[in-house]
């Protein structure tokens, strides 16, 4: 694999411009129980008026991870546009929190990608860097009210891009801060369990051998790995290849596909249940410097520069590393190969271009002989047969790199992943807003407003009221019982049961 990654995936014309406390393992196991899959679709910040949070189908996505903050400083994450926490425009965070919250999926920001994780190393290596970077993401959920940490440093002990500081130790500085970072979740919400994963190599960890042994020791802290089982093979190498096998052939391309990839995390120490299989919504294109033996995908290609890939590919410089510079990415988004002509239906290739599928590595290839160009890529059909094995493996889940580069029509192939959850409930996002109090809003109508009476024996807790906002803090009972409001909320009926509810059961009265 070329230490290429999903954020080098999204180069486009367009993109041209408390610690010290030990986490308890048991804290984590106190989670609710929960055998829910996940369908995670990562979301590029830089789309704006292009794609904008109200075209997620959020009805299928179990999580949205808001892609990225960057790690390009050795304290705390950094923005590169702050207009993006502008309430009223419709391509921002806070709108994308409020629709996904509307419809129970989940919000993580994403921290580091690409070009983003040259200054990761020298944070996990100081104490009091690991202390800012914990208190930066702690208070971004407190204020936004999200769900948890990600974190996608290419590459631990691995450059990435080449600009990346890197250290020997970066695999155990890593893991004392996932275990710090926990450690400080667990303090900071006791009672609204927050997510930490991390998007890793398809192969523990990228970096020189040997690593894996560290892996084991993130387990307990860490909900997930997401294992990036995609950019594979591509125009670094002189010969062609899948972006994305299911299974690698052995002798051909890089030695690892999905099943390898999820088979070296599982072997270094992971449950199944903790990793999520990557799947690529684009493909990639390499000029071959042949003509295409039509029985295999492996043809001696033209290395380095790609073809241009789709109407959005174009030149990109990494902003962050003067050697990571190209011309064209080669990248084809599936929404554009569907719109541009190349495939007239999923599974139908437009003249000139001829379609393959590839039965071992499972991925479907294009070839034009006209102009020798070759696309590797993923549809419904290679899709299907990733997913079969994520369920079949008792995987947490699949995620995408990334959700506007779909039509639809491969969500729908892979959604099958969580299809044995149960239906999604709105997650209650209070914010704790400046301009919510604790007063009694009434029904609306004109009709009187019922003053709720307190539970005799819970302390003059008055009851709860169903349009009353409270915050945090406050004491209510109901049905007998006192709860205490984690945060704030209006609406939620306290329920001892609810463990993720902004009510904290406190006593029976
Ligand atoms: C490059 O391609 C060759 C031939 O398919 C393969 O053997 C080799 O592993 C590839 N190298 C990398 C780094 O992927
Ligand atoms: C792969 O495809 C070839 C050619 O269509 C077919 O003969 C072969 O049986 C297939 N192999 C598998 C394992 O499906």
């Amino acid at each position: 694999m070329r230490f290429g990654s999903i954020l080098f995936a999204a180069a486009t014309a367009t993109l041209c411009y408390l610690q010290g406390a030990v986490a308890s393992p048991v804290s984590l196991e106190a989670r609710a129980a929960s055998t829910d899959k996940v369908l995670i679709g990562y979301f590029p910040n830089w789309l704006y008026g292009r794609y904008t949070p109200s075209m997620i189908d959020f009805g299928k996505y179990t999580h949205v991870y808001y892609a990225f903050a960057i790690q390009n400083s050795p304290t705390t994450p950094i923005w590169q546009d702050n207009g993006i926490f502008d309430t009223y425009v419709q391509y921002g965070f806070p709108k994308l929190v409020e629709l996904a919250h509307a419809a129970g999926t989940k919000v993580l920001v994403s921290v580091g990608g690409w070009s983003g994780s040259t200054h990761f190393s020298p944070m996990a290596a100081s104490a009091s860097n690991r202390a800012a970077f914990i208190k930066w993401n702690v208070d971004f959920i407190k204020q936004w009210n999200t769900d948890g940490v990600d974190i996608d440093w290419e590459y631990p002990t691995g450059k990435g891009p080449g600009c990346n500081i890197i250290a020997d130790d970066d695999v155990a500085n890593l893991q004392v801060l996932i275990k710090e970072l926990r450690a400080s979740l667990t303090t900071n919400f006791p009672s609204n369990y927050k997510e930490i994963s991390m998007a890793v190599h398809i192969d523990p960890w990228g970096g020189p051998k040997p690593v894996s042994s560290g892996v084991a020791g993130f387990v307990p802290y860490m909900d997930r790995f997401h294992v990036m089982a995609f950019d594979v093979n591509g125009a670094w190498n002189s010969t062609s290849g899948p972006n994305a096998p299911f299974n690698n052939q052995p002798g051909f391309g890089y030695p690892l596909g999905f099943v390898q990839g999820v088979q070296s995390w599982i072997d270094a120490g992971v449950p199944a249940n903790k990793i999520a299989g990557g799947i690529a919504f684009y493909g990639r294109a390499q000029t071959l410097t042949v003509t295409a033996d039509p029985t295999t995908q492996y043809n001696s290609a033209v290395s380095p520069a790609p073809p241009l890939g789709d109407s959005l590919d174009g030149p990109w410089q990494n902003q962050f590393c003067s050697s990571d510079i190209s011309a064209a990415s080669g990248v084809w988004r599936w929404t554009n190969m569907r719109s541009q002509g190349l495939l007239t239906s999923p599974t139908t290739a437009a003249a000139p271009w001829v379609r393959h599928y590839d039965n071992i590595t499972q991925t479907p290839w294009l070839y034009n002989p006209t102009n020798k160009q070759f696309i590797s890529y993923d549809d419904p059909i290679s899709l299907g047969v990733k997913t079969d094995f994520a369920v079949s493996k008792g995987l947490a889940g699949l995620f995408v790199w990334s959700i506007e580069q779909d039509n639809g029509e491969l969500l729908k192939a892979i959604h099958p992943v969580v299809a044995s959850n149960p239906p999604k409930t709105p997650i209650v996002s209070g914010t704790a807003s400046a301009t919510a109090t604790a007063t009694t809003t009434g029904g609306g109508g004109g009709s009187s407003t019922v003053i709720p009476t307190g539970t005799p024996g819970c302390g003059g807790a008055t009851a709860w009221a169903t349009g009353t906002a409270y915050q945090a803090g406050a004491q209510v009972s109901y049905n007998g019982k006192l709860y205490t409001a984690q945060w704030w909320s209006q609406g939620e009926t306290p329920s001892a049961a609810n463990a993720w509810g902004a009510w904290k059961y406190v006593k029976d009265c």
